[in-house]
């Protein structure tokens, strides 16, 4: 039976981990400062769980988590890139100073394999699509920037020490329980709370920037794949997690408007500072070596994740 620590644990995507973890026979203990996450996303698992309320900026508290550890899923970060924009040195202590801290705390205690949450954003405004990871990086909010420094830093530690790493790229992940409160929650969580809600929402911009919007298990299945993979063919690498389709968000309203039966229109705000235009991720290396194939496509995501907001909000 495998121990896993999840980082973040009590946030959508950490939480989502958490409950396959523990579904494969795995034992689960979990960190997160609750600073994005919330304790309600683990209500039902969290006596089967080691929870503990910790900061990964604290180092004895991130060494004792990793004791007797066998995979870690680093998914802790402040994950969102205007905020990026307004503060960029919590940014970088939340997404880069917190995962080196982990990789010296995973690195001591021998754990098999660390991977990690690195996300699209890294690749930036390049033009070509679809995005191949061996297109070079060109991020362009201090979000990015910082989460490319972490698959670096992932990349290091397995050339340096020998830790084991998988970095994968995430593309707009969403699903259930992901936060819809923040002016810097993600874009689906927002506008399907909000139009559940009768209220109008914001694209911000001319809605003709496209995501490649990936449901959340489609995510946790790449993540138990990252920690089975053969290490010759994945450690110290970098891997696309996406669905391979792209959506712009003016389509992505009226799929949205269509599930949902919202009868009124969206409004149009100036574009975000740091925003990319056009994302899309080519997903041959994933499925070559990761298995990894999207089973939950877009539109079933979304009927999921509403169907989830309407029992839940
Ligand atoms: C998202 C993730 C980030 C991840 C990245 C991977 C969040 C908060 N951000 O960044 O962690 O690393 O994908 O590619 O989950 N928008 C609106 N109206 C709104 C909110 C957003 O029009 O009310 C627009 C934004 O300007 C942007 C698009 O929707 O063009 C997506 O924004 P957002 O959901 O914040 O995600 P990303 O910035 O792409």
């Amino acid at each position: 039976m495998s121990t896993y620590l999840i980082t973040g644990i009590a946030g959508f995507i950490g939480s989502s981990l958490a409950r396959a973890a523990l579904a494969q026979g795995g034992q689960v203990r979990g960190m997160d400062n609750l600073s994005t996450g919330k304790k309600e996303n683990l209500s039902e698992i969290l006596s089967r769980i080691d929870f503990r309320q910790a900061d990964l900026l604290a180092l004895a508290a991130t060494h004792d988590a990793c004791r007797g550890v066998d995979y870690v899923f680093h998914e802790a970060a402040i994950p969102s890139v205007p905020k990026s924009v307004l503060d960029p040195l919590g940014s970088n202590q939340a997404n880069v100073d917190a995962t080196v801290n982990l990789l010296v705390a995973a690195r001591d205690a021998k754990v098999k394999r660390v991977v990690y949450a690195a996300s699209s954003a890294a690749y930036g405004d390049t033009p070509t699509l679809p995005k191949r990871e061996d297109m070079p990086p060109n991020p362009i909010s201090p979000y990015a920037v910082g989460k490319l420094a972490g698959e670096y830093y992932m990349t290091s530690f397995y050339r340096c020490y020998g830790l084991e790493t998988v970095s994968l790229r995430y593309f707009n992940i969403f699903g259930p329980r992901q936060d819809p409160t923040s002016p810097y929650s993600g874009v689906l969580a927002k506008f399907i709370t909000q139009m559940l809600q009768g209220e109008q929402p914001t694209i911000f911009g001319d809605g003709a920037q496209s995501r490649d919007f990936t449901y959340v298990d489609n995510v946790v299945d790449a993540n138990l794949r990252a920690c089975q993979a053969p290490a010759a063919e994945v450690a110290g690498k970098v891997f696309n997690i996406a669905t391979a389709r792209r959506v712009d968000l003016n389509e992505t309203f009226r799929a949205l408007k269509k599930i949902i039966g919202y009868p009124g229109d969206v409004k149009y705000a100036p574009e975000r500072a740091g925003d990319v235009k056009h994302s899309l991720a080519d997903l041959t290396q994933a499925e070559k070596h990761l298995g990894y194939r999207p089973k939950v496509d877009f539109e079933e995501g979304l009927r999921r994740t509403i169907e989830w907001y309407r029992g839940n909000s």
